[in-house]
């Protein structure tokens, strides 16, 4: 594990940092944390090192990666960006929001980081360990969320290593993550933006510097052998215990994963409780959301019931999860 301080200027030049270039180089797995979540990073270019993110994970082959770069300049050699790739580009990196655009041939992002796709998702996140270590490697980084395929995604490098550190060469631990969850991801493959994922960016700030509303995803996109959204997989973000939303009371014998001050009825029934935000300040609950799945899920109780949680800002994003948590499994994922 490297354990880095970002506030002393310095960390960049701690030993490690060779140490998990040359892991990375050599085509080897590392948690890398992000603004969002911790990342389970490999070289995109090597389809090797891609192979081996999707076997750790447990991931099904069809779902492509998200390829981290330092800069706008050092996307814009990986594919081709039209005027409103360019401007979201502008707006919101670096930061939590992915853009998918079409590849360009000479870019040597591996076809298993992609799915053979002929798009490519690209993300310069705000959090700068990514940042540095795609810098200091040459290399894009492809990174998933560092968790078992299909389960809640980590903020920390404990649950990194509860996940997965069995399959890492190295963990990098920069503390919790700031956002909390995964980025917003917009294709601007067709002339249309579409939102496929809504994440750490809210959909109203994407859109006015748009001036137009994000599209859906086209329906080709939501098939399972050609995936264009993520998490079009049924069941994502799972945890071990059954989900039940827009509680309205609290069973006997539930977890309870409340929003705000006003606690439901039965509160005091639960076995475990977690407020995602007593000011129900949607940034601070999407900080804390899978912390608080993990943290519920190890009660042991058989369901964890969610008190709603409002549509708006990081709130998409938030339900999504938590919808996406609640869904019916298929096993397998
Ligand atoms: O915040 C995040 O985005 C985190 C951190 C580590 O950066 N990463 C993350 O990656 O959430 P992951 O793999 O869990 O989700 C990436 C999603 C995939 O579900 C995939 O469907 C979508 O991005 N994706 C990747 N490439 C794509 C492409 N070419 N076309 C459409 N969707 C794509
Ligand atoms: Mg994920």
């Amino acid at each position: 594990r490297w354990i880095i301080d970002l506030s002393q200027e310095n960390w960049r030049e701690a030993p490690e940092a060779a140490d998990v270039c040359e892991a990375l180089i050599a085509g080897q797995l590392a948690a890398i944390p992000t603004e969002t979540v911790y990342g389970l990073a490999a070289d995109a270019t090597n389809g090797q090192a891609c192979a081996r993110i999707f076997s750790a994970k447990g991931r099904p082959q069809f779902n492509p990666l998200i390829s981290h770069v330092q800069s706008v300049e050092a996307a814009l050699k990986h594919g081709t960006f039209n005027e409103d790739a360019l401007k979201l580009a502008e707006a919101f990196w670096p930061g939590p929001l992915t853009l998918v655009v079409p590849k360009r041939p000479e870019s040597p992002i591996s076809d298993l980081a992609t799915a053979g796709l002929q798009s490519v998702a690209l993300r310069v996140p705000s959090g700068p360990v990514m940042r540095f270590l795609a810098e200091r490697t040459g290399r894009p980084l492809a990174a998933p969320s560092a968790n078992v395929s299909g389960r809640v995604s980590t903020t920390t490098a404990d649950a990194v290593e509860a996940d997965l550190g069995h399959a890492l060469s190295f963990i990098v631990d920069a503390g919790p993550c700031q956002i909390g969850i995964e980025s917003t991801i917009v294709a601007l493959t067709d002339g249309t933006p579409r939102l496929l994922r809504p994440g750490g960016v809210p959909r109203e700030a994407i859109e006015a510097v748009l001036g137009q509303s994000l599209a859906a995803p086209t329906d080709l996109s939501t098939r399972q052998d050609a995936p264009q959204a993520p998490g079009m997989l049924t069941s994502h973000y799972a945890p071990a215990a059954a989900v039940r939303l827009n509680a309205t009371d609290v069973r006997t014998g539930e977890a309870y994963l409340a929003f705000g001050a006003h606690a439901l009825a039965g509160a005091e029934g639960a076995v475990a409780c977690f407020n995602l935000s007593e000011a129900e300040d949607l940034t601070e609950a999407a900080a804390r959301l899978f912390a608080a799945m993990r943290h519920l899920d190890s009660s042991g109780a058989a369901t964890i019931c969610v008190q709603s949680i409002p549509e708006t800002g990081l709130g998409e994003a938030i339900n999504d999860r938590l919808r996406r948590a609640a869904a019916p499994r298929t096993p397998g994922h």
